[in-house]
C-alpha cells in the first residue's frame, strides 16, 4: 500500500526543554512517530525523522526562575535529559536538535525577514500590561488575578486552571505581576501580526475541502471549527528577553513568538542534518507529516501552514496525525503536580524494559479518544500478552528447533490444508499491518502483529509437535519449519514497535532483521540455516514492581495535598481568662499499649509531674507503642475524665495535625521538667 511520494519528512513536536518527557508525550507523539518512521525505513523509503528541544518561550523562563538558574542553564539541563531518555527508549530520530542553536536563530530570523520584506505582516501598536517594578511587559503567564468566571484568585492571564476557561489578561480582576507582585499598568507596544484572516479562504479549501476523510476526525474537526469561527490576525512577536531577536529596526527588546520560531525548528534541524535539506522541504514529491499532541493542532494545521504559504518556498504537511491525551490512573497528567510517569525514571526502575512500555503505550494509545494508563494494565499487558503470546511462541519455536535439530532449520514435507491456511495468513499479514500503519492506525497494526503471534501459538498447540515427535518425525519437520518462518516474519514486522526485542529475536534466529518486503514469505529461513540459542525476550513483571509504582503515585498525591492545603480560618476570640482555665503541662510517657479490639486507640501512662495517670489517645495509626515510651508531650490535665472503651481517660495529649490526618506530638524544644506549665 505504498503512496507515490519520493521521500518523507517526518517531524515530532519539539518538546519544551523545561522538564523531562513523560508517558503522555510518548503515547501521543514520539512513539507513533517512531513506529511510522521505522516502518518507512523497513520499506526502504527515503525518510528523515526530525525533532529537537523547543528552548524558547515563557515556559522556559518560568522554569528557570523557579529553579533559580538562567534560561540557558535550564535548557541545557533539560535538553540533555530529554535527548538521552529518547535515545534510551530507542526513538530513532535522524537528528535531535535544539532551537537555541545558531543555525536555528539564523533560519528563523531569515524566515521572519522574508515575510517582513514581502509585506506579509501588519504592524500594530496596542496597549499591554507592563510591570513598572520589573521594567518589562508581561507575558500572559506572568499575570495572575481573579477569574471572572469562577472566582479562582490564581487564574493566569491566558487561562484559569480551576475552571478551564481561556482568558485574556485584561479579563482578570485584580491583576498582579508574578515577577514583582506589582499591579501592572497598561503601556503601548508595537508588534507584528500575521493576518490569518487573509488565509482563511485558502485554509478552508486546503483543509476543510481538501483533507476531509483523509485527516483524522479529531484533527479535521478542530481545524474546521477554528476556521468556521473566523480567523484573526495573530501576533508573531513578543516583548521578552529570551528567544530569537526580531531582526528589524525598532524592534529592540522583542523576540519572535515561540510558536513562530518553534516549527521553523523542524526546518533548521533538517538543515543541520544534511546539506540536501531543501529537497525534504521544498519538493512536492516529499511527504511532510507532523506528529503532535492535540493541544498543538491549531499551530501545525493553521498557523504554521499559513506561515509556509506566506513564505512561498515550502511544501505543506500532507497529514498531521495528532493524538488525544493519555491520563494516568484516572487523573490528567500534569508536570506541575508531578502526576506523571517520567521516561527517565521508568527506564531506571525497569531497566531493559523499554519495549514493554512501547507495547503498552501503543496498545493503549489515545488515537481517537483520551485513554488511561494504569500500572495494573501495564503488568497485565506484559504478562498476558507480550510474555504469554509473543514471547511464548518464539520460545517454543526456538527451543524445540534446538532440541530436535540442534538448531538447523528442517525442511517442509507435504502440506496439510491447515499448514496452507496458516501460510496464507502469514503471507497476507504484512499488507494488513502496513495498511493500518499508512493510515496512522498504530493500535490496530500492533493488534494484527499480535494476532500473527497468536496464530503461531495456536498452530503449535493444535499440532502438538512435542507429542508427535514420538510417532511422526517427518510431520514435525514441517510444523517446525512453518513455526520458524512465522518467527522470522514476526521479527521484521515487530521491529517498528519493539526494536530492542526485534534485535534479540534476530540474534536468536541468527539472521539480521530483514526488510518489510521479505516478510510473509514461507522461505525466510533457508533449510539447514542454524539458528542461535534461546533467550528470554520478556520477563514476568511481579506484583511488587507495580505496587512500588502505585505507591510512588500515592506519595505524590499526598505531597500535592500537603502543598495545596490551606490553613483553616481562626476561631472566634476568647479572653485570657478563658485560656487560663486550661491547665496544660509537660509530661513524659512511661508506658504505652494498644487498646484491645480498636484500631486507633493507645492507652498511655503519663508522668505529669503531679501524678502518674492514664490517658486514652487516638494516635495508634501513627505511633508504635514501643517507640514513644520516654518521649515528652503536652497534656491538658484538667479535662474532665471520661470513659473510653471501658478505660478511664484522665486528660488529653495535645497533637498537631497535617491535612492528610497524620499527627505529631507538641514537644518542648529542650527538656522541661514533668509538670512544667505550658502557657
Ligand atoms: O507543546 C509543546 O511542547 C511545544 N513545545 C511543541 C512545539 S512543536 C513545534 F512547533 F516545534
Ligand atoms: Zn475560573
Amino acid at each position: 500500500m505504498a503512496d507515490n511520494f519520493k521521500r518523507y519528512t517526518v517531524t515530532a513536536a519539539l518538546p519544551y526543554a523545561n522538564g523531562p518527557v513523560h508517558i503522555g508525550h510518548l503515547a501521543g507523539v514520539y512513539l507513533p512517530a517512531d513506529i511510522y518512521v521505522r516502518y518507512l525505513r523497513s520499506q526502504n523509503r527515503d525518510v528523515k525523522f526530525i525533532c529537537g528541544s523547543d528552548e524558547h518561550g515563557v515556559p522556559i523562563t518560568i522554569r528557570a526562575k523557579k529553579e533559580g538558574i538562567t534560561p540557558q542553564q535550564a535548557v541545557d539541563k533539560y535538553h540533555e535529559l530529554i535527548k538521552k531518555s529518547f535515545e534510551d527508549f530507542n526513538v530513532s530520530f535522524d537528528i535531535y536538535d535544539r532551537t537555541s542553536s545558531k543555525i536555528h536563530h539564523e533560519t528563523a530570523s531569515d524566515f521572519f525577514l522574508k515575510l517582513y520584506n514581502d509585506g506579509k505582516f501588519i504592524e500594530q501598536t496596542t496597549q499591554q500590561y507592563y510591570d513598572e517594578k520589573a521594567q518589562q511587559f508581561l507575558a500572559d503567564r506572568y499575570i495572575v488575578g481573579t477569574c471572572p468566571k469562577c472566582g479562582n484568585e490564581n487564574a493566569y492571564g491566558d487561562q484559569c486552571e480551576s475552571c478551564g476557561t481561556s482568558l485574556n489578561a485584561t479579563d482578570l480582576i485584580n491583576p498582579k505581576s508574578t515577577l514583582s507582585g506589582a499591579v501592572p499598568v497598561m503601556r503601548e507596544t508595537k508588534h507584528w501580526y500575521l493576518p490569518l484572516n487573509e488565509y482563511e479562504q485558502w485554509l478552508r479549501e486546503w483543509i476543510v475541502e481538501g483533507h476531509k476523510g483523509d485527516w483524522k476526525p479529531n484533527v479535521y474537526g478542530q481545524c474546521k471549527s477554528w476556521i468556521d469561527q473566523g480567523l484573526q490576525p495573530r501576533a508573531v512577536t513578543r516583548d521578552l528577553d529570551w528567544g530569537v531577536p526580531v531582526p528589524v529596526k525598532g524592534a529592540e527588546g522583542k523576540v519572535l513568538y515561540v510558536w513562530f520560531d518553534a516549527p521553523i525548528g523542524y526546518i533548521s534541524a533538517t538543515k543541520a542534518l544534511t546539506p540536501d535539506w531543501e529537497k525534504y522541504w521544498k519538493d512536492s514529491e516529499t511527504k511532510l507529516v507532523h506528529f503532535i499532541g492535540k493541544d498543538n493542532i491549531v499551530f501545525h494545521c493553521i498557523i504554521f501552514p499559513a506561515m509556509l504559504k506566506a513564505h512561498g518556498d515550502y511544501i505543506l504537511p500532507d497529514n498531521v496525525p495528532a493524538n488525544e491525551f493519555l491520563n494516568l490512573e484516572g487523573d490528567k497528567i500534569s508536570t506541575s503536580r508531578n502526576w506523571a510517569v517520567w521516561l527517565h525514571e521508568y527506564l531506571q526502575d525497569f531497566p531493559g524494559k523499554g519495549d514493554v512500555l512501547r507495547y503498552m503505550l501503543c496498545a493503549n494509545a489515545p488515537e481517537t479518544k483520551d485513554n488511561d494508563f494504569t500500572w495494573k494494565d501495564f503488568q497485565a499487558r506484559n504478562n498476558n500478552e507480550l510474555l504469554a503470546i509473543l514471547g511464548n511462541f518464539i520460545n517454543r519455536a526456538v527451543v524445540l528447533t534446538q532440541k530436535y535439530y540442534n538448531g538447523a532449520v528442517p525442511a517442509r514435507g507435504e502440506l496439510t490444508d491447515y499448514d496452507k491456511e496458516v501460510l496464507g495468513v502469514l503471507e497476507g499479514m504484512p499488507l494488513v499491518i502496513s495498511t493500518y500503519l499508512e493510515r496512522y492506525r498504530f493500535r490496530d497494526a500492533l493488534s494484527e502483529l499480535m494476532n500473527l503471534a497468536r496464530l503461531g501459538n495456536k498452530y503449535l498447540a493444535d499440532t502438538e509437535p512435542w507429542k508427535l515427535i514420538k510417532t511422526d518425525e517427518e510431520r514435525v519437520k514441517t510444523i517446525m519449519n512453518i513455526a520458524l518462518q512465522i518467527s522470522a516474519s514476526l521479527n521484521i514486522l515487530m521491529e517498528p514497535f519493539l526494536p530492542a526485542s526485534a534485535q534479540k529475536l534476530s540474534s536468536m534466529l541468527n539472521k539480521p532483521v530483514g526488510k518489510w518486503a521479505e516478510a510473509g514469505s514461507a522461505d525466510l529461513l533457508a533449510v539447514g540455516h542454524t539458528i542461535g540459542a534461546p533467550e528470554l525476550m520478556f520477563e514476568k513483571i511481579e506484583d511488587a514492581a507495580v505496587e512500588a509504582q502505585v505507591q510512588k503515585l500515592l506519595d505524590t498525591k499526598k505531597a500535592n495535598e500537603m502543598a495545596n492545603a490551606v490553613a483553616e480560618p481562626a476561631k472566634e476570640n476568647i479572653t485570657f481568662d478563658e485560656f487560663s482555665k486550661m491547665d496544660i503541662r509537660i509530661g513524659t510517657i512511661l508506658a504505652a499499649e494498644k487498646v484491645a479490639k480498636t484500631k486507633k486507640l493507645l492507652k498511655l501512662t503519663i508522668d505529669t509531674g503531679i501524678d502518674q495517670r492514664t490517658v486514652v489517645s487516638g494516635i495508634a495509626e501513627f505511633f508504635n507503642p514501643e517507640e514513644i515510651v520516654g518521649q515528652q508531650v503536652s497534656i491538658l490535665v484538667n479535662l474532665a475524665p471520661r470513659e473510653i472503651k471501658g478505660i478511664m481517660s484522665q486528660g488529653m495529649i495535645l497533637m498537631a495535625e497535617n491535612p492528610d490526618g497524620s499527627l505529631a506530638f507538641m514537644q518542648p524544644s529542650k527538656p522541661i521538667m514533668n509538670g512544667g506549665g505550658v502557657r
